[in-house]
């Protein structure tokens, strides 16, 4: 803004660069109101905006009643018959740090005239805007946003949220009729199941929640919208008349309807889900930038998304006192956290083979930083989600980076367009061996299935030796690849038989190096068998079905005996996970490995069985679920193996113990359901393993 305002201030600006300026604005509007599908970051919008507003406080004469600054926003969707709010829904001003929000309780202080503030602080849910009318208790209306003014009446749509109460007792705090905003979101695991069935169904995935949310309330359908498990937050009574006869002094709603925080509190209390947990009443704003500091470290371990802070006035009659602009009330600030879209140009795409020959297309894009991180690969998933998004190389992409997330491409700007880029050249021939790619009719990938392809061998190498499967400390992708292309090292036996007078004689290897590495492979050779069948890289064989194999036999050949049927009676292994085993245990080559490994001195035997590591808790199973906030994952659940306990991969009427971390999602919930699931907490956990290891 400093840089635009220094720009703007040196030139003579002239009407039609402003009303040029407002176009742009009015068509971004359009894309992200009307359309949802905007092509600029709020970031960047925002930019525009104070712009313009700038502009216009500098010279007065070139404002014009329909400027975006004079008025909430644009036009209407067709589609559900239009309602007129009860009041006009405002939009939230937005600061970006710290220096952004001293100033404005700077101004807060000024408007009110007192020399500190009590603010209320919650969350800025990342989700779509309702308003919601109750009358004598009654959910009467549902509707969208809009343009702020009117918005597309949903009801129909609005009543499938488990979150909003179809009625609720206004009348026990005074009121008839009330007009509420919150926004519905979609939770992150919810977003990622639907996700993940549409692309199995082959339809490209959602670009994010918040798109996710918004096109639900859109659907004509109300019970697909069912289906799809929406959320609503509340945090906004915007309008409410008393009932005639609750307007004595001592009416119980007045204990509530004097702050925002009362306001939510009540909207708790009648059963609806407002920030109350999550909300905070701070004085002075030194106070309120370390709350959305706090908060924005913990954003991706929440289960919903959220784009900032809001900081509002929590004293009715203040907020009065400060009144409002036509965009956004005075007495309210958004925080917004560092911006995780970017836009970057895509310049070409490579073609990974994966570890199961999978080909894996990630696209090379300009570096641009998103969220303090510089990204210049994203994958492409596969070929169905290409020609969906009509990826083309040269395109400008907006690209996505939320959290834990990996980074995507949520779609082309297809507007930047200059004509010369290229549609992407999906290959038929595999990049590494030149085998021909093979699709499967249920899969959405094209494979090699060259076994010997040596993009293959060398992935299938990294994930042996990779952290969480044999721990190989020191053999790390980039010395595979190494010895690889020097013939030293061409299979998994071979890290068990290295020549180290030849890896001695190499640029950089010292003795000591050479003794690290050997003792780091010769330690891996007494790796837990769970870890071996990990690191084997079968096919739908994660971590926890490593373990549940390895459980439940005493040698690893034993898995040759077991076929799809008795492998299918063990905790969670479905028809998938059965074939994918019998056939690796099928093939002769695999048998071999297998016997080589041995003969090299790995550990085949299931130890624990072996020795019989029975323990205080043989026979129970667990499962942790939730962020714990003492013991790290892998070290509880190694505490529930020590003392033979189980640890199985989800809820269903074999688990014995849940235990119960911060914000736990479905699993808790489906566990409530079973009587014979005991649910602990962390603390309980910790009690009961003290207890048991006495
Ligand atoms: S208050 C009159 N509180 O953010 C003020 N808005 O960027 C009403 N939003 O239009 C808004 N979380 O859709 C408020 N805790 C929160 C919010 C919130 C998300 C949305 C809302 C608003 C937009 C502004």
């Amino acid at each position: 803004m400093e840089k635009t305002k220094a720009f703007l201030s040196r030139k003579e600006i002239d009407a039609s660069e402003v009303q040029n300026l407002r176009s742009i604005l009015k068509f971004h509007e359009h894309r992200y109101y009307i359309k949802n599908d905007p092509l600029i970051s709020d970031r960047e919008y925002d930019q525009l905006y104070k712009a313009l507003e700038w502009i216009e406080k500098e010279s007065p004469d070139l404002v014009v009643p329909d400027s975006p600054t004079q008025r909430v926003a644009t036009g209407l969707t067709k589609d559900f018959p239009s309602v007129a709010h009860l009041v006009p829904m405002l939009s939230l001003d937005n600061s970006y740090n710290e220096e952004d929000l001293l100033d404005f309780d700077r101004k807060a202080r000024e408007l009110t005239g007192l020399t500190e503030i009590e603010y209320c602080i919650e969350p800025k849910f990342d989700g779509a805007s309702i308003s919601l009318v109750y009358e004598n208790n009654q959910l009467v209306r549902g509707a969208t946003r809009g343009d702020g003014v009117e918005g597309d009446n949903i009801t129909p749509n609005i009543k499938q949220i488990r979150t909003i109460p179809l009625s609720a007792a206004f009348s026990d705090y005074g009121i008839e009729t009330v007009e509420i905003r919150g926004e519905v979101l979609i939770n992150k695991n919810n977003f990622a199941a639907f996700n993940k069935k549409l692309v199995e169904q082959g339809v490209a995935p959602l670009a994010n929640p918040r798109n996710a949310s918004a096109g639900t309330l859109r659907i004509k359908d109300p019970l697909e919208v069912k289906r799809r498990n929406l959320e609503a937050f509340v945090y906004h009574v915007s309008y409410y008349t008393a009932k005639p006869s609750a307007g004595e002094k001592n009416s119980p709603g007045q204990d509530y309807l004097g702050t925002h925080s009362g306001t939510l509190e009540m909207l708790w209390e009648l059963g609806f889900r407002s920030p109350e947990l999550e909300k905070k009443v701070l004085k002075g704003i030194q106070e309120v930038v370390l709350y959305c500091q706090e908060f924005e470290s913990k954003r991706d371990d929440l289960p919903y998304e959220i784009d900032g802070m809001v900081i509002k006035v929590n004293d009715f009659l203040l907020q009065e006192r400060m009144g409002m602009t036509t965009h956004h009330p005075r007495w309210a600030m958004a925080f917004k956290f560092k911006a995780r879209q970017a836009t970057s140009k895509l310049t070409r795409v490579e073609f990974q083979v994966g570890r199961t020959g999978n080909i894996g297309p990630v696209a090379k894009i300009e570096p641009v930083h998103i969220g303090g991180v510089t990204v210049g690969s994203v994958s492409l998933f596969n070929e169905d989600v290409i020609r969906e998004k009509d990826i083309r190389i040269g395109d400008t992409v907006l690209v996505e980076r939320a959290g834990d997330v990996i980074p995507y491409i949520v779609k082309p700007l297809v507007e930047l367009r200059q004509g010369n880029e290229t549609p992407i050249q999906f290959p038929t021939l595999c990049p590494s061996c030149n085998d021909v790619l093979i699709k499967a009719p249920d899969e959405a990938a094209w494979r090699c299935v060259n076994i010997n392809c040596p993009a293959q061998v060398l992935e299938r190498l990294m994930h042996f030796a990779s952290k969480d499967a044999m721990d190989i400390r020191g053999l790390g992708g980039a010395l595979i690849e190494k010895f690889y292309s020097m013939q030293l090292l061409d299979s998994i036996p071979g890290i068990y038989t290295l020549d180290f007078d030849s890896v001695g004689k190499l640029e950089g290897f010292g003795a000591r190096s050479i003794d690290n590495l050997r003792s780091a492979i010769e330690a891996s050779k007494r790796q837990p068998l769970h870890r071996l069948i990990y690191a084997l890289g079968i096919r739908y064989v994660g971590e926890t079905m490593a373990k549940t194999l390895a459980n439940s036999i005493t040698h690893l050949m034993d898995l040759q005996n077991l076929d799809e049927e008795a492998l299918q009676k063990l905790e969670d292994v479905g028809p998938k996970v059965a074939g994918s085993v019998v056939q690796f245990f099928r093939n002769d080559d695999n048998i071999d490995l297998l016997q080589q490994l041995e003969s090299l001195g790995l550990q085949l035997q299931n130890e624990k069985r072996v020795m019989g590591s029975e323990g205080s808790l043989t026979g129970q199973s667990f499962l942790f679920t939730g962020s714990l906030a003492v013991l790290k994952r892998s070290d509880a659940e190694a505490m529930v193996e020590a003392n033979g306990g189980k640890i199985v991969s989800g809820v269903s009427s074999k688990l014995n113990y849940l235990i119960v971390g911060a914000d736990a999602g479905s699993k808790l919930e489906k566990a409530k359901k079973i009587a014979s699931i005991h649910i602990l907490s962390e603390d309980e956990f910790l009690k009961m393993i003290a207890y048991h290891t006495k």
